[in-house]
């Protein structure tokens, strides 16, 4: 398995996918971000594939083709995303079908979206979780692959709460990474060739 970990954040799940000695090749983010400081730490190929435009008259089909371009160059098969913050286009969904796999902190299909953890709290849910899901053009949805669910605590913020969620995925997600890893296939797409 050749994996392309996905990132625009703090990093931490990649942190834990690095912990976890997954066989990483590339981590991509959209912008200047800690993933990309620890990919380079870790002596990991650090691509920044920067978007041109922030707002929502990005082209997502342009944008989405310099990703696939960028992990050609890395030979990569299978694509995580963590905490990727750019909804992505076609080509890449064309290049990697059913190879790419996303985490979201919620109950899919409950709270797509970027805000997830602050809508489950505005809504007031008593538990909540996070989804590891084979990712698809459409966001936030696509075949899951494993949840778990989180207690939401009276004072929760959604800074606690998402902590709390973010434990649970720095397991499952590698849980279910090294699970690809070990049968050569996601459900049934193979990795390679
Ligand atoms: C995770 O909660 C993930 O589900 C969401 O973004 C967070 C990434 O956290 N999409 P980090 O940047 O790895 O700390």
């Amino acid at each position: 398995m050749r994996l392309a970990v996905l990132v625009s954040g703090t990093g931490s799940l990649l942190e834990a996918m690095q912990s976890a000695d997954l066989p990483i090749v590339c981590v991509l983010a959209d912008r200047p971000c800690r993933g990309l400081e620890l990919a380079a730490e870790a002596g990991i190929p650090a691509v920044l594939v920067e978007r041109d435009d922030w707002g929502s008259g990005i082209d997502r089909v342009a944008y989405a083709h310099n990703v696939v371009e960028a992990l050609a160059a890395h030979d990569v098969d299978l694509i995580a995303m963590a905490g990727f913050g750019t909804v992505l286009g076609s080509p890449v969904f064309d290049a990697y079908a059913g190879r790419i796999i996303n985490t979201h902190p919620s109950l899919l299909p409950s709270f797509p979206g970027w805000h997830a953890v602050r809508a489950a709290l505005d809504f007031g849910v008593k538990v909540t979780g996070c989804t590891i899901h084979v990712a698809t053009e459409e966001v936030d949805s696509g075949p899951i692959l494993a949840q778990e669910a989180v207690t939401v605590a009276d004072d929760d913020t959604e800074a606690t709460l998402h902590e709390r969620i973010k434990v649970i995925e720095r397991r499952l997600y590698i849980e279910t990474l090294q699970d690809i890893h070990a049968r050569g296939r996601v459900l049934e797409t193979q990795l390679t060739a």
